[in-house]
């Protein structure tokens, strides 16, 4: 079953909407000049922060790219200040929410409930869920790898089982994670291997068109080699994908994987 890989950036809290304007001219015209190789190949999405979602969506509107939202919460709407949405997200076009992102957990308390909720919620929409999960290095050191990540995900496979092939998984490490240091392919396709026995066992053959992508410092540099192995479908990336230049050699290297 072959997937189309997905390379998506995650800006974090960087660039504004007017810089956000800026980068997508940049980097739509960057691929326009491989239209024709890109064309079903490839799926590219950019999730900015919150508030350049419209600038950027509009900026975007005549390309194949796609809007991503970081985050959203699990509830329709009501008093909670600050937050945002599904039909927010669903009515500025975005195509992919993340959801787990490690930063989330660690910095913002997540549970994985909470991330289960908001998968429920995005179950069945016109966003689709990117599920990140991680090891911290502690859990790593300490063996607890797979153990850690096959928790997150069944925790939103148990509650939101109805998400198939509308559901992308993102394997972050949390000690490759704005550090520099990636996980070595091997490495990452171990645990991409272990996640796909985990969908295979809950989802049966509908697991093989689960995209599982790999982020934590993913560079020019090394995006061919991690996009070569064969349950890894694409790259989530961070720090690179806030320069149009990296970010386009990241997707280009979606291609042709070394
Ligand atoms: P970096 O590419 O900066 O390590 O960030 C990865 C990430 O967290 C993407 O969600």
């Amino acid at each position: 079953m072959s997937r189309l890989p997905l390379v998506c950036a995650n800006w974090k809290m960087n660039h504004t909407a007017s810089e956000a304007a800026r980068f997508a001219d940049d980097f739509v015209s960057r691929m326009a000049a491989h239209r024709d190789a890109l064309n079903e190949s490839v799926e590219i999405a950019i999730a900015p922060a919150h508030p350049a979602l419209d600038r950027l969506g509009r900026s975007l509107s005549d390309s194949e790219i796609h809007l991503a939202a970081q985050n959203l919460h699990a509830e329709e709407s009501g008093a909670l200040t600050g937050e945002v949405s599904l039909s927010m997200l669903v009515d500025l076009g975005c195509r992919y929410a993340l959801i787990g992102h490690s930063e989330r957990r660690q910095l913002f308390g997540e549970t994985n409930e909470d991330v289960a909720a908001k998968a429920l919620r995005l179950q069945g929409s016109a966003v689709r869920p990117i599920l990140c999960v991680g090891e911290t290095l502690e859990e790593r050191e300490s063996g607890a790898t797979l153990e850690v990540v096959d928790g997150q995900l069944s925790a939103v496979l148990d509650v939101a089982d109805g998400l198939a092939s509308d559901l992308v998984v993102a394997y972050e490490p949390v000690w490759a994670i704005g550090t520099g240091r990636t996980a070595t392919p091997d490495v990452a396709q171990e645990v991409h291997a272990a996640l796909r026995k985990v969908l295979s066992k809950r989802l049966g053959a509908g697991a093989d068109q689960i995209r599982i992508l790999y982020g934590g410092s993913v560079k020019p540099s090394n995006a061919g080699e991690l996009l070569s192995q064969p349950d890894i479908d694409g790259a989530l990336g961070g720090g690179a994908s806030l320069d149009p230049e990296a970010f386009a050699s990241i997707v280009l290297a979606s291609l042709e994987p070394s």
